[in-house]
């Protein structure tokens, strides 16, 4: 293939016992969503601190919530592209697969990979932030977007419902926010070993469509972390590609399919 010479690649990965994958919102633009920090990417048109850190969330629950709502809806909009199915099918052929990644779009589950690491939460769960009980993300915003209390009006949220409660407040006390990594917090402690142990058996890894610029994610795929031999697939250079074994620069449909044909 033109721009990848795959068939080095794919030597490899039919030499491989072990695969580990590591992807960003890079395969996820293919879908049509923004990344994070790419030409109108999430965190150049929106304040980080306000939206994706506890304490935002803590100042304003209702900003963060609608914002939230909004990605969802983004999300339920698109199919996962050509990429996200390519590997899935890769996964189906090679026994010891592991895909860790950083997005929280459900589009690799929705794909068809199985063995999925969500290191940075997903968007389909909400949880307490007092106790940690789990529930449906959508039945949080079905909960929130009824005629008592809509999104739109700020003044509602903490003060309203038939009952006098909030609609986010959980019997314990604490409150339902989505259950995604969000700034200064830790990942999910059984997710990120999982993950560090995928990279440390992986003879093989791929990256794909991330900026590695998000810790401890990143390191995943440095030599600090896996022998393996590590192939970025990203259009464009990152803090990566200088420690990485092969850089190849395209889009991950570019190669993806072409490797799991
Ligand atoms: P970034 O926006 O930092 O990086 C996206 C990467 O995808 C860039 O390197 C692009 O060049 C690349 N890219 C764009 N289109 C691509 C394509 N078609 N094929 C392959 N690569 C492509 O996003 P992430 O690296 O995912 O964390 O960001 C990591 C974390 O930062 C996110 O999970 C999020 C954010 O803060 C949390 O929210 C916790």
């Amino acid at each position: 293939m033109p721009v990848t010479e795959p068939d080095d690649l794919r030597a490899r990965l039919d030499a491989a016992r072990s695969v580990c994958v590591l992807t960003g919102s890079g395969i996820s633009a293919e879908s049509g969503l923004p990344t994070f920090r790419g030409v109108g990417g999430l965190w150049r048109t929106h304040r980080v601190e306000e939206l994706a850190s506890p304490q935002g969330f803590a100042r304003d629950p209702l900003l963060v919530w609608s914002w939230y709502a909004e990605r969802r809806k983004a999300h339920a909009s698109v199919e996962p592209s050509p990429a996200h199915f390519a590997l899935a099918a890769l996964e189906a052929r090679i026994a010891d697969f592991t895909l860790a990644t950083q997005n929280v779009d459900s589009l690799h589950l929705r794909a068809g990979s199985r063995n999925v690491l969500e290191l940075h939460g997903k968007m389909r769960e909400a949880k307490c932030n007092r106790c940690d009980e789990r529930r449906p993300l959508d039945d949080v915003l079905a909960a929130l977007d009824t005629p008592d209390v809509t999104l739109s009006d700020p003044n509602v949220i903490l003060s309203l419902s038939k009952d006098g409660r909030s609609p986010l407040l959980h019997h314990c006390g604490g409150m339902w926010r989505p259950d995604i990594v969000w700034f200064g917090e830790a990942l999910p402690a059984h997710v990120l070993e999982a993950a560090f142990d995928a990279a440390a058996r992986a003879e093989l890894m791929l990256v794909v469509g991330t900026s590695g610029l998000v810790q401890p994610a990143a390191s995943l795929a440095t030599k600090r972390c896996t022998r393996a031999y590590v192939v970025e697939i990203n259009p464009e250079e990152t803090v990566l590609t200088a420690h990485v074994d092969r850089s190849i620069r395209a889009r991950a449909s570019d190669v993806l399919p072409e490797l799991a044909r």
